[in-house]
């Protein structure tokens, strides 16, 4: 009986050391975050989530749409990249900075960005 019970709490704090990698918050963790994932999140460089509310980020603010369901509502990848390098195109009233227009990040590092919005 009381064996069973400490075998039942190992496991679960196995389990839950297991759920603690996965969240990519260890460096070992086994699925790591996508580049675009750091570069959107990060406050120097996409700093999206001031504004944006993306699955998995912190203290998001609502400024724009949250960003969820992305292939489905932009199937068109050069549409959603055109967003993120100049959203002034579409909007010139928008306050998004245009992050590609104003070499806050390269062609590379916007569409590392997208690739990761399509896993949102
Ligand atoms: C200063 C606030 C701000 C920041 C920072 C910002 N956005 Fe936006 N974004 C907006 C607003 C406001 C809109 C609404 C449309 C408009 O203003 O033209 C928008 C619209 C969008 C849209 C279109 C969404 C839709 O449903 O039509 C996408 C995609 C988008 N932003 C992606 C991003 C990404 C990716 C980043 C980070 C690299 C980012 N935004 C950073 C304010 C921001």
């Amino acid at each position: 009986m009381r064996s069973g019970r400490f075998a039942a709490g190992v496991v679960g704090v196995l389990l839950c050391a297991g759920s603690f990698l996965s969240n990519g918050v260890s460096a070992h963790a086994q699925a790591p975050a996508p580049p675009g994932q750091a570069l959107a999140f990060d406050r120097a460089k996409g700093n999206c989530l001031t504004c944006h509310d993306i699955k998995g980020g912190d203290s998001p603010g609502n400024v724009g749409p949250p960003l969820g369901d992305m292939k489905a509502r932009f199937p068109d990848r050069s549409e959603l990249a055109a967003i993120v390098f100049d959203e002034t195109k579409r909007n010139p009233e928008s306050v998004m900075p245009p992050f590609g227009r104003n070499l806050i990040m390269t062609r590379d590092e916007i569409e590392a960005v997208v690739d990761f919005l399509y896993t949102r």
